[in-house]
């Protein structure tokens, strides 16, 4: 070979090592920006975030049914002594499986009925409120009063059970952690995280667990309560802020007191809404989790579809009954009306024509007794046998729903339909 073939050749080989290292920059730039259609998050991760690792959980598996647990702690969370948590140990002292920050437990309760008479048996769900650990869950509950302007309605019979009667040595019976709604582990899009009231709890229990693992998003907190009495865990949020520069904690006061400072206790007046989210993000894409009471989701959750945010980023969770329409399936348009229902042990045939929102609603309406929990396909307390035909679910059930059955709660017929009921 003579000696210019051979410079040529190291040339080319040169170039070609050159030309490699261009495309796989471009490639690499190109693909951060289709992830997050900008550039890295402008806030430098704390310092703890550098070369932080997770420090290994023992794994657990999940139970299936009930597991018994003991209160171990209450701690009152605000200043209106409205919320309050349950710190719970399992009895038999195994460790606990390792949830989804965002999911909830089920709870079986029993509770005494104050006359002497047989105990009512319910069922409800309550969001995880801290990261996920291997000896103890947390709870944190809301006294549910009385509607207002109805005095004589007994107040929420479970939320007011917690309050009164659990004490630290309580037992517990408790379904296994679960729930669609919690943190998309795999994205690397930046979070909103909005929440209403109570529907703090799960959104505390992401926010906690990014912050224990320093993960390097940024993550910004819209939090809305009426005034500071209603303010719950202020001081660890507040601790939460100051020690993460990546946390953004914008809190709403939609009636502030004379003693609420604007700017130190919270930073807007009214509730959030989407005028709000516009102002205060940049421009590009995010992972959204809103979970709040209905009229915040109804408002809330469509106006970011409509402001263009994907289907797929919005991860929303409400706590009462699903009434959502945004994702509902079109009823109208798989139902050939009328269709019949049978209640098979009842004896009853009833015509659907749409009225009801629910089978639950239609099997309550004709005096037939179901058992219910959540209202909202999450407990799985109204899980019922389908004997012959097929349902549409509003939502996408969140309870684990055996073959052959549905969830009355969030389910109206496809066909004719005969339930084992
Ligand atoms: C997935 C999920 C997670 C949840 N997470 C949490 C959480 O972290 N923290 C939390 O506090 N809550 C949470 N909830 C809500 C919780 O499960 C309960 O719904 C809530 O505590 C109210 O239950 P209750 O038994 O106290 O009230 P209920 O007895 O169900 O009563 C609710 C309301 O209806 C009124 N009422 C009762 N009977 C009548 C009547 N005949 N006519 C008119 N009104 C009536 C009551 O006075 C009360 O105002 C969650 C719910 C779900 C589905
Ligand atoms: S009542 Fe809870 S799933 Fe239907």
């Amino acid at each position: 070979m003579s000696t210019t073939t051979f410079a040529i050749l190291i040339s080319g080989v040169i170039l070609l090592q050159v030309a490699g290292f261009a495309a796989f920059g471009f490639y690499r730039q190109q693909a951060r920006y289709r992830a997050l259609e900008r550039p890295e998050p402008n806030v430098v991760p704390p310092p703890s975030a550098v070369g932080s690792t997770v420090p290994a959980i023992t794994r657990a598996i999940a139970w299936s049914g009930e597991r018994e647990f003991v209160v171990q702690r209450r701690v009152i969370e605000d200043g209106n002594a409205s919320v309050c948590s349950f710190y719970l140990v399992p009895t038999d002292g195994a460790p606990l499986p390792v949830y989804q920050p965002g999911q909830y437990l089920t709870f079986k309760l029993e509770i005494p009925e104050p006359t002497g008479g047989l105990p009512t048996h319910v069922v409800r769900c309550y969001s995880l409120s801290d990261r996920p650990r291997t000896d103890h869950f947390r709870v944190s509950i809301k006294r549910v009063p009385a509607p207002p302007g109805k005095p004589d309605v007994a107040p929420g019979i479970a939320s007011n059970h917690f309050h009164d009667h659990i004490q630290e040595g309580s037992r517990l019976s408790v379904r296994a952690p679960s729930g669609h709604f919690h943190l998309d582990a795999e994205s690397e899009l930046p979070i909103v995280l909005i929440a209403g009231g109570i529907g703090l709890t799960p959104l505390l229990s992401i926010l906690n667990t990014l912050a224990h693992e320093a993960d390097p998003r940024e993550v910004w907190l819209f939090y809305g309560v009426r005034h500071r009495g209603e303010h719950i865990m202020k001081a660890h949020l507040e601790h939460l802020r100051d020690t993460h520069p990546t946390l953004h904690l914008h809190v709403c006061y939609a009636e502030p007191s004379a003693e609420d400072r604007a700017g130190i206790d919270y930073q807007h007046q009214g509730w959030i809404d989407i005028q709000l989210l516009r102002r205060t993000l940049h421009f590009g894409r995010y992972d959204f989790y809103v979970c709040g009471p209905l009229a915040m989701m109804e408002t809330l959750v469509p106006a970011l579809g409509e402001a263009g945010v994907a289907d797929e980023n919005i991860h929303y969770e409400s706590f009462g009954p699903a009434s959502l329409t945004r994702r509902r399936a079109p009823v109208s348009a798989t139902v050939s009306i009328p269709v019949a229902v049978r209640f098979s042990r009842s004896g009853k045939t009833i015509q659907w024509d749409s009225t009801s929102d629910s089978l639950l609603e239609l099997a309550e309406d004709q005096g037939i007794r179901v058992d219910s929990g959540c209202r909202a396909g999450s407990c799985g307390s109204c899980q019922t046998r389908i004997e012959s035909g097929e349902v549409v679910y509003q939502q996408t059930p969140d309870a684990d729903v055996k073959p052959g059955h549905c969830l009355l709660c969030i389910a109206t017929p496809a066909t004719d339909l005969t339930l084992a009921l």
